[in-house]
Formats: structure tokens, C-alpha cells, sequence
């Protein structure tokens, strides 16, 4: 399969340049003016803005949580991402429980759960690879660290809160921190205070306190703020790189500014919703649409997270893709079929039992485009920088992804700057009941996505299919 993609402008992470595009199979052979191919299928891409696919770092498809599983799975995750301009995605394999042996000779538990997520993701559509949830920490599992490696997955994800279930106390988080920088490993931490929300919960509970809004009032901003500043602190004593993920306020931006300006190594991700919404939104009659952890804080941190993006103080712009139906007792149509599954309606009298987690996959590129670029906080070149050029770097899958050079996989997305779309549920791809962004005027809009030269994406037609997708084994990243 030869194609050629003519008169398009290039956008990279650091330039902006007018050149042809030569796909061959899988990969990006040549960039340069006026290419010729005599068999080549050519695509003329006038007007046009070429970038390489979306790499969105954080996704949690087919998740079980609160008795429920979050409703898109590798293949409707996968496709909904695509048709926003994202080819790769990373996923967070939940560590099993330990278990008595008989999972196979010498296996370990870090290879017994990854096995479980790539049975999951055989249906996958594009190109994926996986974090590795370090919800409990061990001596055996501190000697299994090496495996993961040798299974391509070189980070791991802390919590400093959900106290009981994946939270490690900051002595283990140091000591797998340590262990992390011996095998040339990252750490991800989501950061909260896990001491300070047990107890904030039940006072709540116990007052009457039941709607979403509560969600975010047991769960203080400040734990977020102050818990940045520590996993940087620890990543500094242990010498060993951080990357704060889902950054939700403005504090953190802060924490993360006067960290760097040490010299420490860490990193920030931040989400679109973080970017958009507020507390307001969880006081809505529909406000459990916005529950996920951390919770949705106010528009002055809105204000500081888009600085940060401005600034170059955060390194990404992740989804945090989990969804749950808003009401998930009324079925909708997925590719010709009924689907229902248990949502946020589980938590309608109670909110900590709202499923935590928001969609936001596929919505990731085009809402940035409008509303980050098109309203100057962020340049063309700093969009592809955030969606796809800096989690390729830090997460080890660069050159191969997030780069339109020779040699590259053609993970390439030809960009419409002028189409317009009213954006919503009747949009989507994700197997969702709702979205964040229902009624809102985008402009900029993916028209064709390609995976490794492959057309997946034409317009509203999708070609890609179940199975397509490849599992990327990562090497060491880069601490941008
Ligand atoms: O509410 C959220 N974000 N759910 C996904 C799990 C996590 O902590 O990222
Ligand atoms: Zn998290
Ligand atoms: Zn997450």
C-alpha cells in the first residue's frame, strides 16, 4: 500500500512547513517537496494540516469499578479515539490481587494481570500499549519490577489516596521509586490526600450530605496541591523521575513550576475537563456526569492550568478516558445493537457510589483545537507537542510515534482547521449516553486518519477494524 499525501503544511512539535507526505506499508519513507510516486494512491491535502496521530497516555477502557466496568472497551475506545485523531493509546493494567501459585510455572503477578489486560485488548483497533497500576508493593513484587520491562511497560502508576484498596504509603512510593530508577523505570502518581478524604467522606455521609457536589468537597483541593509537592520532593530524594498525572488546579501547576525550576525531574499531564469545568457543573441536576477523581475544582483553575499549558510547564494533555453511562438502566444503540450497562445512576442517593470517571477520548483533539489553539492559549506547534510528540518521548515510543519522519509508523491525521461540527452524543463514537461537550460549536476537526498507513478514518466512514490494533512495547522515555 503506497500513498501520497500532497500539499499539505506539516505541523510538528516544532515547526510548521509546507511538504508531500510518502506512506509505504506501515511507514512515513519520505517528506519533502513535490514527491512523486508512480503507483501511489494521492491524496490532496490543499488547505490541509498534517500531524501525527493523537498519543493520548492515559485511558482506562473495560475497567471494573463500583460493581460496574467502565462502558467502552478496546475496540469502541479504540474506534471513538481514531475518529478524534488518536492512534495510540495507554492503558493502566490493574495489579491482581496475590494469589497461591498455579498461575503457571515461575509466573509472576505483574505477568499474571498484564496477560488478563492483553486478552482484553486482542479486540483492539489501534496501536496500544500499557502503565502498570502499582496498587500494592512488595518484596517479591520489588524482584518481579525486571519482568515488566521485559514486558515493554515502563512506568508505573502510585495513589496517594484510596486508602485500603491502591494506596501505597509514601514509604513504599519512595522505595519503588528507588527501585524504579535502578530498572529505568517512570512513576505516574495520582495525587490526593488519601488521609484527609476518609475522613472528610463520612462527616458528609453522616450530615446528609449525598449529591455530587459532595464528591468534590470531601476531596480538598490543597491534598492535590500539597501531595504534587511531595512526589516531587521524593522524586528529587530518590533521584528518580515522576509524572503527576490528571492535574486538576491551578496549586499543582504551581507546585510543578517551582519543582522544575530546581531541577527536579517531574512532569505534568493535565485532561481537557480540567481545562473547562468546575464545581458548578457537579451542582447541576445532572451534575454525576462530572464525577471523576480528582474532582472538577473552580474556572480560576481552569485559568491556571491553560497558563500552564501556555508556559510549557506541563509536559501532556491526557484523556483519563472512563466512562460510565449517565443512566445506565436505558439502553442505547452501539453498531446496530442494544447496550446497557450499570453507570453513574448507581450512585443517585449516595455519591460515593457513583462510578468515578468521565469519557473524553475522542473528544481530546478537536476541543483542544478550538478552544486551546484557536483562541491563541496554545500555538499549532505546542497542540502537537501536547497530543502526541511528548507522550511518544516520555513514554519510549519515540521516533516511531508522534513523528512525521522517514522511518516513522504512519500514524498520520489529515486536519480540516475549518470544518465545523456540532458537537455531542449524536457525534460520538464512544459508547456513551452523553458527553461532556453537548451543544458546543467545534471548529478544526480530523477529515482522514491513517494507522501505520492504513485508513481508518475517512470522513464519518470508519474502515478500521477489531484486531488491527498492535501491542507497542516501550523502552526507556525521556524527562522532558
Ligand atoms: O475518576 C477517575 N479518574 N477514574 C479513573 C481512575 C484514575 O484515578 O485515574
Ligand atoms: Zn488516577
Ligand atoms: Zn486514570
Amino acid at each position: 500500500m503506497t500513498t501520497l499525501i500532497k500539499n499539505g503544511t506539516l505541523i510538528t512539535a516544532s515547526e510548521t512547513f509546507q511538504a508531500d507526505i510518502l506512506i509505504e506499508n506501515e511507514t512515513i519513507s519520505l517528506v519533502g517537496k513535490n514527491l512523486t510516486h508512480p503507483n501511489a494512491e494521492v491524496i490532496d491535502a490543499g488547505g490541509k494540516l498534517i500531524m501525527p496521530g493523537g498519543i493520548d497516555p492515559h485511558t482506562h477502557f473495560d475497567l471494573p469499578m463500583f460493581g460496574t466496568v467502565s462502558s467502552d472497551d478496546h475496540y469502541t475506545g479504540h474506534k471513538a479515539a481514531a475518529f478524534g485523531g488518536t492512534t495510540t493509546v495507554m492503558d493502566f493494567v490493574v495489579l491482581e490481587a496475590p494469589s497461591p501459585r498455579g498461575r503457571g510455572q515461575g509466573e509472576g503477578d505483574f505477568k499474571y494481570s498484564t496477560d488478563l489486560w492483553l486478552e482484553k485488548a486482542a479486540k483492539a483497533a489501534i496501536d496500544y500499549s500499557f502503565h502498570m497500576n502499582l496498587n500494592r508493593f512488595d518484596d517479591k513484587l520489588a524482584k518481579e519490577l525486571p519482568s515488566l520491562m521485559e514486558m515493554g511497560i515502563q512506568t508505573l502508576k502510585v495513589f496517594t489516596a484510596y486508602n485500603g484498596k491502591l494506596r501505597l504509603d509514601d514509604g513504599g512510593i519512595f522505595r519503588a521509586l528507588r527501585l524504579a530508577k535502578e530498572n529505568g523505570m517512570l512513576m505516574m502518581a495520582h495525587c490526593e490526600n488519601g488521609d484527609v478524604i476518609e475522613q472528610l467522606i463520612p462527616e458528609a455521609l453522616a450530615a446528609g450530605h449525598t449529591s455530587p457536589e459532595w464528591h468534590a468537597l470531601t476531596r480538598p483541593g490543597w491534598g492535590a496541591v500539597e501531595t504534587t509537592l511531595r512526589m516531587a520532593a521524593m522524586a528529587e530524594q530518590a533521584d528518580s523521575p515522576v509524572y503527576i498525572v490528571h492535574m486538576n488546579i491551578g496549586g499543582e501547576v504551581d507546585m510543578l513550576k517551582y519543582a522544575r525550576e530546581r531541577g527536579v525531574k517531574v512532569m505534568g499531564e493535565t485532561c481537557p475537563p480540567y481545562l473547562f469545568f468546575s464545581i458548578e457543573e457537579l451542582r447541576r441536576p445532572d451534575g454525576a456526569k462530572w464525577i471523576c477523581s480528582p474532582p472538577m475544582r473552580s474556572k480560576e483553575d481552569n485559568a491556571r492550568l491553560w497558563q500552564g499549558l501556555h508556559e510549557n510547564t506541563l509536559q501532556t494533555v491526557g484523556t483519563d478516558h472512563c466512562p460510565f453511562f449517565y443512566d445506565g438502566t436505558k439502553p442505547i444503540i452501539y453498531e446496530g445493537k442494544e447496550i446497557a450497562i450499570p453507570g453513574k445512576e448507581l450512585g443517585a442517593k449516595d455519591f460515593t457510589k457513583i462510578p468515578n470517571g468521565l469519557p473524553g477520548v475522542q473528544d481530546r483533539l478537536p476541543v483542544m483545537w478550538t478552544h486551546g489553539v484557536r483562541t491563541g492559549q496554545i500555538t499549532p506547534n505546542q497542540f502537537v507537542a501536547y497530543m502526541s510528540t511528548n507522550p511518544a518521548k516520555i513514554f519510549g515510543l519515540y521516533p516511531r510515534k508522534g513523528a512525521l519522519v522517514p522511518g516513522a509508523d504512519a500514524d498520520v491525521v489529515i486536519w480540516d482547521p475549518e470544518k465545523r461540527v456540532k458537537y455531542g452524543v449524536a457525534h460520538s463514537h464512544q459508547r456513551m449516553d452523553y458527553s461532556l461537550y453537548e451543544g458546543w460549536e467545534l471548529v478544526g476537526y480530523p477529515e482522514k486518519v491513517f494507522l501505520r498507513g492504513k485508513l481508518i478514518v475517512d470522513g464519518e466512514k470508519w474502515l478500521g477494524k477489531s484486531g488491527d490494533g498492535k501491542y507497542l512495547k516501550r523502552g526507556m522515555g525521556e524527562v522532558l
